[in-house]
């Protein structure tokens, strides 16, 4: 395993036959991102992890500021899942030269609800750092989570209107075993927290078993009042989205439909979605 600040001198280790998997990533790993890792050596000669915590993608400086780093922590999760990965950990200028900004983008509605209300100009800056990495490295194949199933969506798109050729692959959700997610940001909360922020997975549960006979606008109805009386939790938003254009769900169909949270617990951002 190596590690590298520069694209220009990682590119050059890497034999031009090989097939390559790209797992972005912000650090701070988890058994999340192990999963993402695994999955791309098993199927690619060569993987690239990058590790850089995107300033384009914050819309509040204070986050930006709080997002836990442990780069020590990060190489020896990466070091024991094998040795065939290349660490890619930029300065900003190796990403954006001069100019930390974002690029602009049309994803229509996708990048208008959920998150992109709630975090402006996010998914601008999420899709310029995933396609300056995907041009930088021109991977075979790039892994990303259903955790982020909006984030994962908008990258498909991406890929598309730019017409790159690597292929997205989404991976399943990691949990803890109460069910909360697994999340970088986990590691801004206590152990006792943590018990706790599994009333999050808890309520999507809630929300799946409803969707057998309740109409969407029923289960939303249900699960914001459960987080208006809940202490310490403050609901931005529960919806129930097709899962290929994210557009609202009214009722059970044969389309495949997923409930989507984000919530603060204790000042802590979250988001999750489990699908119907
Ligand atoms: P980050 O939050 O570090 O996540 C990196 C990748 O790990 C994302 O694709 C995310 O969906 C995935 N991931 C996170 N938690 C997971 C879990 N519990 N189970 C499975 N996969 C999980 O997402 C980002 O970074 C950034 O936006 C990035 C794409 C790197 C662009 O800056």
């Amino acid at each position: 395993m190596s590690i590298f600040q520069q694209a220009t001198i990682l590119k050059k280790k890497i034999n031009p036959t090989s097939s390559i998997g790209l797992v972005p990533t912000m650090g701070s790993l988890h058994a999340g991102h192990a999963s993402l890792i695994h999955e791309a050596a098993k199927e690619n000669n060569v993987v690239i992890v990058s590790i850089f915590i995107n300033p384009t993608q914050f819309d509040d400086p204070d986050d930006l500021k709080k997002y836990p780093r442990n780069l020590d922590s990060d190489i020896k999760t990466i070091k024991s899942i094998s040795e065939k990965i290349l660490v890619y950990v930029p300065k900003p200028i190796d990403i954006y030269e001069n100019s930390i900004v974002s690029s602009s983008y049309d994803f229509g509605v996708i990048s208008e609800i959920m998150e992109a209300k709630h975090r402006r100009g996010h998914f601008n800056g999420v899709a310029t750092v995933v396609e300056k990495l995907l041009v930088l490295f021109s991977p075979d194949r790039a892994y990303f989570g259903e955790k982020d199933f909006q984030q994962l969506q908008i990258v498909k798109l991406l890929v598309k209107q730019k017409k790159i050729k690597t292929k997205i692959i989404g991976c399943p959700i990691l949990r803890r075993k109460n069910g909360l997610a697994m999340s970088s940001r986990n590691k801004l909360l206590t152990n006792e927290e943590i018990n706790l922020a599994s009333f999050i997975f808890e309520q999507l549960k809630l929300a799946k078993s409803l969707w057998k006979n309740k109409s969407a606008n029923e289960i939303i109805r249900k699960i914001e009042t459960s987080f208006f009386k809940k202490n310490h939790f403050k609901l931005d938003y529960f919806d129930i989205r097709y899962e290929n254009t994210l557009l609202n769900a009214k009722k059970k169909s044969h389309k495949k439909v997923r409930g989507f949270i984000a919530a603060k617990f204790c000042e802590i951002r979250l988001i999750d979605n489990l699908s119907f």
